[in-house]
């Protein structure tokens, strides 16, 4: 798969890309992330993108021509380009899952208080990571990297996701380490056993129990 990420602050990605999981799928070519400033695409002579918006009201509004001739320069026939802003659809893991069947993402971060309406002319979907306003969408596009990455084949051990929280509409199981007690909170006598029918069965019915807590619409979905 290969990530295309057009944004005015290249620079934020660049220990994203070399940090943990992702840059390790980086190194070994699951995954190829090519981050594109799309000042550079500005024929302005002080490489402007944006400027005041018609109709006044507070803010700069990001111009559409830089934003649409970064995407021609990424564009193939292959590619789905999505746009992040908090008005688009709610992103969540059934969509991760969607995405990762791409062979190539462009995603396209707004900035400043606004873009030119007419960007979205040129997109094909539009992402919204929740109900809450960032200042642009370079965090929104790590997390659809992150998430979407993490499941191509190879990167991590398919098993790590296959049991991930809401992969199943349920959240994740406790899971526990050394020390055997600590601060008097024991690990559950059952991890212990060796019984891995057992073991399963007490993860299940944790999952249950902790998506009717914590998460009771996500059982009404399943
Ligand atoms: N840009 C600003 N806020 C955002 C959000 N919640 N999701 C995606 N992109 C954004």
């Amino acid at each position: 798969m290969k990530i295309d990420i057009l944004t005015l602050f290249p620079e934020m990605f660049e220990t994203f890309c070399e940090t943990s999981i992702i840059g390790r799928a980086i190194k070994t070519g699951k995954v190829i992330i090519k981050v594109h400033n799309i000042r550079d695409y500005s024929n302005d002579p002080h490489k402007r993108v944006d400027d005041y918006g018609y109709g006044g009201g507070s803010g700069m509004v990001l111009m559409p021509e830089p934003v649409k001739r970064a995407i021609d320069s990424v564009k193939t026939k292959d590619s789905k380009v999505i746009l992040l802003t908090p008005q688009g659809q709610p992103y969540n893991q059934k969509k991760a899952l969607e995405l990762k069947l791409e062979k190539h993402l462009v995603l396209v971060c707004g900035h400043y208080e606004g873009f030119d309406e007419r960007i979205r002319y040129f997109v094909d979907e539009e992402i919204s990571i929740g109900d809450y306003v960032l200042t642009g969408g370079e965090l929104a596009s790590m997390v659809i990297t992150d998430s979407v990455v993490r499941l191509i084949d190879g990167v991590i051990k398919t098993e790590s996701h296959t049991n991930d929280s809401f992969s199943q509409d349920l959240l994740d199981y406790p899971v526990y380490t050394h020390p055997l007690i600590f601060e008097g909170h024991s690990v559950p006598e059952v991890l212990t056993s060796g019984n891995h029918a057992k073991i399963n069965a007490w993860r299940l019915e944790q999952q249950i129990k902790r998506t009717k807590n914590r998460r009771p619409d996500l059982l009404e979905k399943r």
